[in-house]
């Protein structure tokens, strides 16, 4: 399907100029930083299949992706020397093992000086003369995909770019909140086929067809999970066939446009009863946290409000005894919410640079006890994060507890109730404003 069905062309011409604009001073900086003259940027080689002769889907290098479109083209280079029109080094393999890729069309290639090779060979001749002022940025499975340039992927220009790449460019934006409308339209049609009793494959089928995408251009595998299913964090597999009783749908899938992603998670009953209901309220805990958000938030105490708001519920439903407090600090939200409220989001479904606290490499560590948070940087304009917390029978964790006070905190006859939903996570996309935030996901839903 056209991409161009979920964001017009026209939209993105007027936005693509000051993009680019955007990426080239990010890379004066980065390049600057590392004291090289030069950035090539490669898009990436195909993995190959052990002792076979066929490859892994093609993904392509994210740094190349936050220049141009193109997210299915190896073999490519974008050089970029401060103060000149960017070069593209086009590789248009003849192959007729493959379909090449196409001539460079749309809103994009005017920004970019394309040089149309056809021999890998003919690359070298296109590269700046000085390779000691390069850098090279990008995965390197093969010396000679770096033409002899000796530095790659320095930190000193990464921290830059991974940092800066957290606010997002109007036109990111644009194509973010397309992301969002697309796959809107997958999780409809997944609602649709879990209220007709499908399996979760063919509910899976149903979301593809749903966004247009075949499954290797999904920003990530699909969590389609029914039942106990959903209890595992990143369910990975589609069962074929249907389980005897249906009681709740756990799904959490994305699309892409442009190259950027969106990743949302919905969860619904099968019936209505308290399951449902508990839905509901879980809803309304997510949006408590989503009107949190703005600029200068520190995000890792978003993350901790979480916990309290999810110790508070568990009380409320019974399903733990004693105080909130005691609850968090026996490792009992832990155990329910096992996973962090949100990441950056962007051309990478985790995008880089969450723990980012500068643009030198400065860390910031999660909290203590919260290893899997990944975002903990402050919040600024225009980044674009998730919110999704999570409440799960996750017999693995809650196993731990055995033995140690907080067991004696637990109602095994409530979580028996919950165990056969496997649990609920509800997670939107939201662009950081000065005063709250746009939600892609619930604008998407309500369109
Ligand atoms: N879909 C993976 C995540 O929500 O982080
Ligand atoms: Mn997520
Ligand atoms: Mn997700």
């Amino acid at each position: 399907m056209d991409v161009n069905n979920y964001v017009s062309d026209t939209a993105l011409t007027d936005l693509y100029p000051a993009h680019v604009a955007t990426i080239k001073s990010r890379h004066d900086s980065a390049l600057e930083r590392a004291g090289a003259g030069h950035a090539v940027i490669f898009s990436g080689a195909p993995h190959g299949v052990f002792l076979d002769d066929y490859n892994y889907p093609f993904k392509a290098n994210p740094h190349f992706v936050s220049w141009l479109p193109l997210t299915n083209t190896p073999f490519c280079y974008l050089v970029y020397t401060p103060g000149e029109k960017p070069v593209l080094i086009y590789y248009q393999e003849k192959d007729y093992w493959h379909v090449s890729p196409a001539k460079p069309e749309g809103y994009w290639p005017d920004q970019f000086d394309i040089r149309i090779v056809h021999n890998l060979d003919d690359i070298a001749g296109h590269l700046p003369e000085s390779l000691d002022k390069c850098i090279f940025i990008g995965e390197v499975n093969e010396d000679a995909h770096a033409f002899g340039i000796e530095r790659i992927n320095p930190m000193t220009a990464l921290n830059v770019l991974h940092f800066e790449r957290g606010s997002k460019t109007h036109y990111e934006l644009e194509c973010m909140r397309s992301a969002s409308r697309r796959g809107v339209l997958g999780h409809r049609a997944a609602a649709r086929a879990f209220d007709a009793g499908k399996s979760e494959f063919d509910i899976h089928l149903d979301y593809c067809r749903a966004v247009g995408h075949p499954e290797n251009d999904l920003p990530y595998g699909n969590i389609v999970a029914l039942n106990e299913n959903g209890a595992v964090l990143h369910y990975q597999h589609q069962d074929t066939d249907k389980p005897a009783a249906i009681r709740s749908f756990l799904i959490d899938a994305g699309a892409r446009v442009h190259g950027y992603a969106s990743d949302i998670t919905r969860t619904y009953a099968k019936r209505d009863g308290e399951f449902s209901e508990l839905i509901q309220r879980f809803d309304q805990l997510q949006r408590e946290l989503v009107a949190e958000v703005k600029v200068g938030l520190d995000f890792a105490s978003l993350h901790l409000l979480c916990h309290q708001k999810i110790a508070d519920l568990l009380l409320e439903i019974d399903v733990a005894k004693g105080s909130a407090e005691a609850l968090i600090e026996s490792g009992v939200t832990s155990a329910f919410y096992p996973h962090g409220l949100g990441h950056l989001l962007g051309i990478q479904v985790h995008d880089v640079g969450g723990h980012s606290g500068d643009d030198s490499g400065t860390l910031i560590e999660p909290p203590d006890g919260h290893p899997f948070l990944r975002l903990t940087r402050l919040l600024e304009a225009d980044q674009v994060i998730t919110i999704e917390p999570g409440l799960y029978v996750i017999d693995m964790l809650l196993d731990e507890l055995n033995g140690a006070p907080a067991e004696k905190m637990l109602n095994q006859k409530r979580i028996d109730w919950l165990r056969p939903y496997g649990g609920i996570r509800i997670e939107d996309n939201v662009r950081i404003l000065a005063d709250g935030c746009e939600n892609f996901t619930r604008d998407a839903f309500s369109a």
